[in-house]
């Protein structure tokens, strides 16, 4: 072999190389991938998941309406999750994220009877090898998507609340060192659902160009404030961590006064 062929040779396998990463790395793309860049951490990440197989699990047994929107919610929140993970060995949670949305295509279909057993391998961090159909939805209901900010009695998970109150005081270095954990949790659990709300504008924002520009901005400021809030609480930093949570609220407000309906 000349030494050119064998350079052309080279560079043709790192150009196959490089494909081949970037369709491992980031192109899940044609097979269901939510279309947002990964910005958790892998330990996070299955933290998350099992935070909300937990919920699933709670929510299971009820089995009303409300209850299946919940199950379905978690298990669509639980895919992205593991879509969102930004370390590289995602083998095993592309399983466990066709695993979710089989489980959530279920629960649309209202067809729980296998899902006690999904959970369960989900909870375990393996996938079940079921195929979902139609791969992750491209229409959500918003409420859906907000719900777990909202407060236990609608169903939610107090998450509003608990950002407002970061609000006022830095927390004290005790406080901090004993809320990181759940606090990066939270911080990540809502970049998700900012990245969600931007996939889904409401009925207003798709209607006319600019609300649609305004509604861009706002789900987009909260799903990186909530990363910076993440990121502060794991680093253990309360000045950062409130200045991030100011950020995030704003833009809670921000677009909840142009755009939720009044109650
Ligand atoms: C891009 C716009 C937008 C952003 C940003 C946004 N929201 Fe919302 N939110 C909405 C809209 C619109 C609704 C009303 C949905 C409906 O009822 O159809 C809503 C509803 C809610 C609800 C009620 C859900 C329920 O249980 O009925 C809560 C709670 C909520 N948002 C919390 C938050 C919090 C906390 C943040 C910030 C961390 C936030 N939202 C950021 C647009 C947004």
């Amino acid at each position: 072999m000349t030494a050119h062929a064998r350079l052309l040779l080279v560079s043709s396998l790192t150009v196959a190389l490089g494909t081949w990463f970037l369709a491992t790395g980031s192109g899940t793309a044609a097979d269901g991938a939510v279309g947002w860049k990964p910005m958790i951490p892998e330990e996070d990440v299955t933290k998350l998941i099992q935070h909300d197989a937990k919920t699933i699990y709670d929510k299971l047994p009820a089995g009303d309406p409300k209850a299946v929107k919940r199950v379905r919610m978690a298990a669509l929140m639980i895919a992205a999750y593991a879509e969102s993970s930004k370390n590289g060995a995602r083998g095993n949670l592309m399983g466990v994220r066709d695993s979710a949305l089989k489980l959530a295509e279920d629960a649309k279909n209202k067809k729980l009877d296998g899902a006690k057993k999904d959970v369960a391998s989900i909870m375990e961090l393996k996938g079940t090898g079921a195929k979902p159909a139609g791969g992750f939805p491209k229409e959500l209901d918003l409420e859906d998507v907000m719900r777990p900010f909202g407060l236990p009695s609608t169903g939610g998970e107090g998450i509003e609340k608990e950002l407002l109150s970061l609000n006022r005081r830095p927390l004290s270095p005790a406080d901090m060192a004993k809320r990181s954990e759940h606090l990066a949790l939270i911080g990540y659990k809502a970049s998700v659902i900012g990245e969600l709300a931007k996939l889904n504008p409401s009925e207003a924002a798709q209607k006319n160009a600019t609300k649609r520009k305004k509604w861009d901005g706002w789900a987009d400021d909260m799903a990186k404030a909530a990363v910076e809030f993440a990121e502060a609480a794991k680093a253990k930093k309360p000045d950062l961590l409130k200045k991030a949570a100011i950020k995030l609220n704003n833009s809670c407000s921000a677009c909840h006064a142009e755009f939720r309906a009044e109650e």
